[in-house]
């Protein structure tokens, strides 16, 4: 448990508001494949993982509610008759939003305070941003009786990042947070939002995280383009999303298409079956499969849907030479933040410290290694 992160949270919050809070933790979470599928209405296969979101939030009886970002030790009060996007951007319109979206459905929340902090560096593709959102709604959920499902909440924290971040994001992200299952990933078909658990024991392998501490600019706006390409893709063929198309479909509409769009549905089309396969692989236990469409994954991220960069592409560069490194790929949106790595368990330390040096030498910055454990969706916690 992240005992202490949990505690710095509580003790920020008696401090500032002298009573006892509800205490939460949202987790973020990784992705084995399955990337820009879920816009799509695909398939993703991602799991909540042992980081994520602290948050300590109680009723309160002032006419005014207050978030304290205590990672920025940033504090705001406002005012619930008048919630609308903060022009400064940042943080304030996750918690904003998610108190919008939940006024939007007709549910009445009286005023709150909230103290949170994290333990994922924000831009690593982990979603942090999923974690804040779900730890928010589920909080308020819970001081005022709201009666939402686990899903009402998740749409309500995808619809925040929609209105109030201008991320048009699919619900993996919130939906991994949300429903997370201690050493499992959840095989998810984003279209009937129903997931299989797998557990996931690579025996001798592992998961491993490298962060390539970037996040480049323009990311926001690069993510909408491509899911309104997708979207004008979807229309063109008369079909609901892409999940419907086959290549065949896909080629019969070449010539009404850029080049550039072309592969970024195709792209599409076959990371869903790739992530189809690798559900295959994980239930075979075949991890020499799951590794090579993990570097396909990769590999049409970064030439046809383009949305990797020189970081991310030095790291899987690095993997692919290592044998002992089954598969890798960039994570996420993209444009920066981590590579998910399956790895020999023996190799794990030392191809960390090797890939660091050589990450320094490249590019005269750090990069991040992260081992990391799955574990349980948002949830209550008693210290
Ligand atoms: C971001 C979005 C998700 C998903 C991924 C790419 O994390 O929030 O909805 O689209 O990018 O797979």
């Amino acid at each position: 448990m992240n005992t202490q992160l949990i505690q710095d949270v509580k003790n920020k919050y008696i401090e500032n508001f002298k009573t006892e809070p509800l205490l939460i933790f949202s987790p973020g979470r990784i992705n084995i494949i399955g990337e820009h599928t879920d816009y799509n209405d695909g398939f993703v296969f991602p799991a909540a993982v042992n980081k994520g979101i602290a948050a300590a939030i109680q009723k309160s009886d002032s006419n005014i509610s207050t978030a304290y970002a205590l990672d920025k030790n940033s504090k705001i009060e406002f005012d619930l008759n008048q919630i609308k996007p903060s022009k400064e951007g940042s943080w304030q319109n996750y918690v904003f939003g998610v108190v919008a979206e939940i006024q939007n459905r007709n549910k009445v929340i009286g005023n709150f305070n909230i103290v949170f902090k994290g333990n994922i560096p924000g831009g690593a593709g982990m979603s942090s941003s999923a974690a804040l959102e779900n730890s928010v709604v589920f909080g308020l959920n819970e001081l005022f009786n709201l009666e939402l499902s686990k899903e009402d909440m998740i749409y309500i924290s995808q619809k925040a990042e929609h209105n109030y971040v201008g991320v048009n994001c699919g619900i993996m992200d919130q939906y991994a947070s949300m429903f997370g299952i201690k050493d499992n990933a959840l095989h998810l078909d984003c279209r009937s939002l129903k997931s299989t658990p797998h557990k996931i024991d690579f025996k001798d392998h592992q998961l491993m995280l490298i962060n390539t501490n970037v996040k480049h600019q323009l990311s926001d706006s690069a993510y909408n383009d491509r899911r309104s390409a997708c979207e004008s893709i979807s229309e063109l063929l008369g079909i609901k999303a892409l999940r419907d198309a086959t290549e065949g479909d896909l080629k019969s509409i070449e010539d009404q298409v850029t080049p550039e769009n072309y592969q970024k549905a195709l792209y599409v089309i076959q990371e869903n079956e790739r992530t189809e396969k690798a559900a295959q692989a994980i239930e075979d236990n075949d991890l020499e499969t799951l590794g090579q469409l993990i570097y396909a994954s990769h590999n049409g991220l970064q030439h046809q849907y383009k949305v990797s960069c020189e970081e991310l592409d030095f790291l899987v560069d690095q993997a692919k030479a290592n044998k002992q490194v089954l598969g890798a790929r960039m994570m996420g949106g993209g444009f920066g933040g981590c590579t998910i790595n399956l790895i020999s368990k023996t190799e794990a330390e030392a191809f960390a410290e090797t890939t660091s040096k050589a990450y320094k030498k490249a590019f005269n910055k750090d990069c991040s290694v992260y081992f990391i454990e799955l574990s349980q969706g948002t949830h209550i916690v008693e210290l």
